[in-house]
């Protein structure tokens, strides 16, 4: 690839009608799909993925959407990899963009994602950092869509811990233009980066204690795992987030026809009961399929392809 490579590292490196364009083409991608069409799009590209964490849905659907795109993908575990003897995430990256097209990364440290992308002359995409999960936030907003049509003006209502996927939301609210009220125990609030943001989102995202108060008239209810890769205190974090727990009683709280969003894996009867993550509000399965589809096309506009 000649040029500036074009990384897929974090939502707000975009403007709105960016992302925008990308979901479009992920909506276009879907019916297609359904029709039976699978334009070639990226033959013959290889996509190089690099997980130094564990992952289901990440590594499946980067896997399944480069083949119906028409390319390739190699898996690498962090761990198999040089990077695990102290090889440099730059050189690392110098030398996987002069074999591969593009580079995937799940990789806990933001900074190393930031030093690999820096080095890489191929596009890298962020498979999730501990700041950040941008591709599963695409494919948030593209479930939103679906179900309740434009997300602007949207009342989304966080609740539990404070984390990546969180870090992705509150980029995402100001981007799409909606409303994002966070509860998280104080104890529990964001660090530096998260906390700037949240400033810097004025009155659209506001950050508080109370899920009852958080999910008030909300369209949208979102939670996560109280335990994060890369967190240590397991058994505390259980212990302190438990009145944080979304069950029907906090889902009454919400808009009548308020949808429930979990990025997976979950953990059933800790941050979210049964009820909840089977009920009829709950649209967590086509949350985890699309982000199939965003992917795809967050594939594309890193080759340029698609139209975008
Ligand atoms: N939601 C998500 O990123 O899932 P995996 O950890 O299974 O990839
Ligand atoms: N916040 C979770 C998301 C997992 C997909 C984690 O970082 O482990």
């Amino acid at each position: 690839m000649t040029g500036t490579p074009r990384h897929f590292l974090n939502l707000d490196d975009f403007t709105g009608g960016e992302l925008r364009g990308m979901l479009e083409l992920a909506r276009e991608l879907k019916t297609g799909l359904a029709e039976g069409k699978r334009p070639q799009l990226l033959k013959d590209k290889v996509l190089a993925m690099i997980f130094e964490r564990q992952s289901t849905r990440t590594r499946v659907s980067f896997d399944v959407g480069m083949r119906q795109l028409g390319g390739e993908t190699l898996m690498l575990s962090g761990q198999e990899m040089q990077l695990a003897r102290e090889e440099t995430l730059e050189d690392t990256a110098r030398v996987m963009s002069r074999y591969v097209d593009a580079i995937m990364i799940r990789i806990l440290s933001h900074q190393d994602l930031l030093d690999l992308a820096g080095a890489a002359t191929v596009p890298v995409i962020n498979g999730l950092t501990r700041r950040a999960h941008p591709c599963q936030v695409m494919a948030d907003v593209m479930t939103f869509e679906e179900h309740r049509g434009n997300i602007r003006g949207a009342k989304i209502a966080w609740v539990g811990d404070s984390n990546n996927v969180l870090a992705s939301w509150v980029n995402a609210a100001e981007l799409f233009g909606c409303s994002l009220s966070i509860a998280v125990p104080e104890d529990y609030w964001p660090e530096k980066d998260l906390m700037g943001d949240i400033q810097n989102a004025g009155d659209a995202v506001r950050l508080i204690t109370d899920p009852h108060e958080a999910v008030r008239d909300a369209d949208l209810v979102i939670t996560d795992t109280w335990v994060s890769m890369g967190d240590t205190d397991a058994a505390e974090r259980r212990r302190d987030l438990k009145p944080y727990r979304v069950d029907t009683n906090l889902m009454a709280g919400a808009s009548k026809d308020a949808l429930f969003m979990h990025c997976l894996p979950a953990h059933r009867g800790d941050e979210v009961t049964d009820e909840v993550i089977d009920g009829p509000q709950s649209v967590v399965f086509d949350e985890a399929e699309n982000r199939l589809h965003a992917q795809k096309a967050i594939l594309c506009w890193a080759f340029g392809v698609g139209n975008l």
